[in-house]
């Protein structure tokens, strides 16, 4: 199969952990018998770097002619960087949001794994009575709150503020598919997460949730409110295996799932469009103040392009491999910093990398 992937390595450790990731995609290619190619895009503050703005037509143009985007991280040291003093108001990030909009990409996909190797850095390690969690937070990604209309006024002398929560049910039916689609290739449960006690748009939404659950009638549905599922995630959290959910209730639970693994630097991202196009990257950011030095940890890079495999050219076994490379390396003890525990091998960045490859 041909592989036509954007690279964006970004600002940061972004170059750093990037380069691992197209090692790992290299040795799969040489294995299985894949071809790829890669076009390595600016974007970010190292966009800023060259052209004086986060992200130019010409790079939107080059990643839609793309397969999908294998991206590191976006953001300077603001403090520091000589472009950021040459552009003061460019926000390097602004590069991103501006990406994903130009792309369409509606469905964010974030799984949060706790590997029994890493449950002593799991900060719920008591609570949790089962060895382990693997779930994935598919979240609407341009509709809801964060993109209706808001403005701040004055009635009579007080200040106010509005903000509008609108979904109609295109916006609600894509969503759905896509959380109903990965259920499939997983363990085939779907927890749809609102506020139907309250909101309409939760009562909209489980409508059409339950129209769409119709047309998978293997995968278990069930609906949860969000503030009990925010109690559940550090409750009970190997109950999950999909929670499908509206744009902010997703960024705030997303959010929290990743930190009851404890390892950022684990926890890999896709966002998703309507065909198989897809923007993956790590949860994390560029992490200025570890750039550089070869000991920022790959996995979530890596394990972002295992999703890249499996979503975007439906390469399961491939994606398999990656993943259970992942498993092997941490089952054999070697661990970057971030992940560090007593007896177990110190690497770096590029060693994971050679490791991951090889094994
Ligand atoms: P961050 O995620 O970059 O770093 C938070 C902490 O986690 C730091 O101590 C860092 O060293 C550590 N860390 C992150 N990734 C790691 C890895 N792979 N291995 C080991 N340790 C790791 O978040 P922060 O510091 O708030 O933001 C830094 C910059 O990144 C900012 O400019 C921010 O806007 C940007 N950012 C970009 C994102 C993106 O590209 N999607 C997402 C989040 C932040
Ligand atoms: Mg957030």
């Amino acid at each position: 199969m041909k592989l036509n992937i954007a690279c964006i390595p970004g600002d940061g450790i972004g170059p750093e952990i990037v380069a691992q990731a197209k090692k790992i995609l290299d040795r799969i290619a040489d294995v299985y018998g894949h071809e790829i190619k890669y076009t390595d895009l600016l974007m970010g503050g190292a966009a800023i770097d060259v052209h004086g703005v986060p992200l130019t037509e010409e790079t939107i143009e080059m990643a839609k002619a793309a397969d999908c985007v294998l991206m590191g991280s976006i953001g300077g040291n603001t403090a520091t960087s000589p472009w950021y003093k040459l552009a003061p108001n460019l926000r390097p990030e602004a590069g991103l949001l501006a990406l994903r909009k130009a792309l369409n990409l509606f469905a964010n996909l974030r799984p949060a794994v706790l590997y029994d190797e890493l449950a002593d850095a799991c900060p719920l390690k008591k609570e949790i009575s089962q060895a382990g969690f693997d779930m994935v937070i598919v979240r609407e990604l341009t509709g809801g709150l964060y993109f209706g209309e808001r403005y701040t006024t004055q009635e009579g002398g007080v200040r106010k503020a509005v903000d509008t929560l609108t979904y109609n049910e295109n916006e609600i039916h894509r969503i759905a598919k896509k959380g109903f689609e990965i259920a499939m290739k997983r363990r085939k449960k779907v927890t749809s997460v609102d506020k139907a006690n309250v909101l309409d748009s939760s009562r909209l939404w489980r409508k059409v949730v339950e129209e769409v659950a119709a047309d998978y009638p293997e995968v278990i549905l069930e609906h949860m409110l969000v503030d009990n599922c925010a109690m559940q995630l550090v409750k009970n959290p190997a109950q999950f295996d999909v929670i499908l959910t509206e744009n902010m209730f997703g960024d705030i639970l997303s959010d929290e799932a990743s930190m009851v693994t404890g390892s950022i630097g684990m926890l890999s991202s896709a966002s998703l469009n309507d065909s198989k196009f897809g923007l993956y990257e790590p949860s994390h950011g560029s992490a200025p103040d570890i750039a550089g030095k070869d000991i920022a940890n790959p996995v979530a890079t890596i394990l972002s392009a295992a999703m890249m495999l499996r979503f975007s050219f439906d390469l399961d076994r491939e994606a398999d491999a990656v993943e259970k490379a992942v498993k092997d390396i941490l089952k054999k003890g070697y661990r970057t910093p971030d992940i560090m525990s007593e007896g177990c091998r110190l690497v770096g960045c590029k060693e994971m990398g050679d490791l991951l490859a090889d094994e």
